[in-house]
């Protein structure tokens, strides 16, 4: 592997981005992309903008793929790695599990389907993605897993509650499979504040200000491509959280 100083040092690397057409997801793609990799875009209900995001990298130069489904189910999750890998004709190398939903709801109301929809899409998904991810390995090459978690998963609160228990299991998730893939699969994941207001209403979200973060700023969906691929070019680092809050995980006030 190149190191990070090479502006391509993930050329021959080929990752899959679940979520990867839209917002944060689009941002991760493009940096993997800048940086040689070759990039199998997942999508659900967005088609259009996944193919957007495909364009965009090809434009640059690059190489992406379109796969799509929905990640509730568990068959189409326990498929994905394998469909993405026919579609862009080499094994994966690169999974960045950053789909998920984020619905409202308090544990007063949280209903049974909330909390199935939650822990599939955010939780069981990841889980069944890396199983068929390690199992596709191919060659002696790195291979890394990268989950996009919420502070709230580190620190959970009692808002969006099916939601906060859902990125709670995916912390434990992290590091359980750092171990359980040790030594062949690195596994890691970005523990993001306020980056992206969610789209369609506050649904009970208040954002933190700004004055109440230490640094005083929002991470940007940049900061988290970075944090990305540092971890990306870091071979000793696994089971690992990086919290891009800002600082907000200091303050039990903020
Ligand atoms: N935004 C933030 O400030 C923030 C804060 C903390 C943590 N995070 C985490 O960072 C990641 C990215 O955040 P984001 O705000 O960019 O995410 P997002 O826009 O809420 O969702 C990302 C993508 O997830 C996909 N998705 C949702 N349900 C799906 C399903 N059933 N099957 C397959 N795909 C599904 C959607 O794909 P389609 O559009 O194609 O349907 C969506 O575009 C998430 O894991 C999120 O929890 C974000």
């Amino acid at each position: 592997m190149m190191t990070r100083e090479s502006r391509t040092f993930l050329q021959g690397r080929t990752a899959l981005v679940t979520g990867g057409g839209r917002r944060i997801g689009r941002t991760l793609v493009s940096a993997l992309a800048r940086a040689g990799a070759t990039v199998v875009v997942h999508h659900h209900l967005s088609r259009d903008d996944a193919q957007a995001t495909v364009t965009g990298v090809e434009v640059l130069g690059g190489r992406a793929f379109l796969v799509d489904g929905d990640l509730a189910d568990a068959r189409t999750a326990a498929a994905l790695c394998d469909r993405a890998r026919e579609r862009c004709g080499a094994p994966l190398d690169i999974l960045v599990n950053n789909a998920a939903i984020f619905g409202p709801g308090d544990a007063r109301t949280v209903t049974a389907a909330d909390w199935d929809a939650h822990q599939a899409v955010n939780l069981r998904a990841p889980f069944l993605l890396a199983q068929a991810f390690a199992a596709q390995l191919a060659g002696e090459g790195p291979a890394d897993i990268i989950n996009l978690n919420d502070g709230r998963g580190l620190r959970p609160g009692a808002d969006h509650f099916a939601y906060t228990v859902s990125k709670a299991g995916l912390h434990g998730l992290t590091k359980s499979l750092a171990l359980a893939l040790a030594p062949r699969v690195r596994v890691n994941e970005l523990a993001l504040g306020a980056v992206l207001p969610p789209e369609g209403g506050p649904g009970g979200y208040v954002r933190t200000p700004r004055e109440a973060l230490p640094l005083r700023r929002f991470p940007t969906p940049g900061d988290v491509a970075e944090a990305m691929l540092y971890l990306l070019a870091a071979p000793a680092v696994t089971g690992q959280t990086i919290c891009l809050d800002a600082g907000q995980h200091l303050d039990p006030f903020a």
